[in-house]
């Protein structure tokens, strides 16, 4: 496998599976470079939308269930995306197309590129929503989490911002706590079960999550970002 700049190790499977369908296929070539964000210098976030309220970015998007849904109720928000499985990308291109939404950004790649072009305390909310579980013990260093991307995390949200996990694998929800909590500037917000164990409010579900692959109920895990500089 090819070196990726980040590190030789990828969180993500495969780019491509079934054949695209030809309107997904022409939305790639039409509407994907209009709304693709430009990763070859530093994000200019007020550019994108001048009148965003707030920024929210969701890593590995899937099908872009979420993702569209959540910008179809704010449009006031700036909703941007990055996905690299390009069946993924075409399904939430065609979401994006028949709500007419204005409010999103993709990139057709890794997640961590993003990060990397993204201004320090940039972003209001984050979402990793079921990520890949890479549940066998010598997969696990292939997990999204990992203290390089936590750090990039914790630098890109503003103090206060919000960062949402879900899983359904009990693995790595343990996993997981145990990274962020360790970062001194992400606190768990949890201050009882529920807060963990029920839908959040706002959550809308995803195609991974409906398939129920894991070994536990949905939790999701909120962290917050201190106000420590
Ligand atoms: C298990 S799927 C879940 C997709 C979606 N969140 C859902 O719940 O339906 C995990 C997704 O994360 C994506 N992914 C993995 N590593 C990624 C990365 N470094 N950057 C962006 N997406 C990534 C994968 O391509 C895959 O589509």
């Amino acid at each position: 496998m090819a070196q990726q700049p980040y590190g030789p190790l990828r969180s993500f499977g495969r780019i491509k599976a079934r054949p695209i369908k030809s309107r997904q296929a022409s939305l790639l070539e039409t509407l994907l470079p209009r709304i693709a964000l430009d990763l070859s210098r530093p994000i200019d976030l007020l550019a994108l939308k001048p009148d965003a309220t707030e920024v929210w970015l969701e890593i590995g998007f899937g099908g872009g269930e979420h993702l569209t849904a959540q910008a179809e109720r704010r449009p006031d928000v700036l909703a941007l995306g990055a996905e690299p499985f390009l069946n993924g990308v075409a399904s939430a291109l065609r979401h994006i197309e028949a709500a007419s939404l204005t409010n999103v950004r993709l990139h057709a790649g890794d997640a961590r590129e993003v990060l990397a072009a993204l201004p320090d305390a940039s972003l209001d909310r984050l979402f990793i929503l079921f990520p890949d579980p890479w549940p066998k013990l010598r997969h696990h260093k292939r997990r999204l989490i990992q203290p390089d991307l936590v750090a990039e995390l914790a630098r890109v949200l503003k103090p206060h911002g919000r960062l949402r996990f879900a899983t359904d694998w009990a693995n790595y929800a343990d996993w997981t706590l145990e990274r962020l909590t360790g970062t001194p500037k992400l606190v768990w917000t949890a201050q009882k079960a529920d807060d963990w164990r029920l839908v959040p409010a706002d959550h809308a579900p995803t195609r991974y999550q409906a398939k129920k692959l894991g070994d536990i109920a949905p939790v999701y895990l909120e962290f917050k970002r201190t106000s420590a500089p």
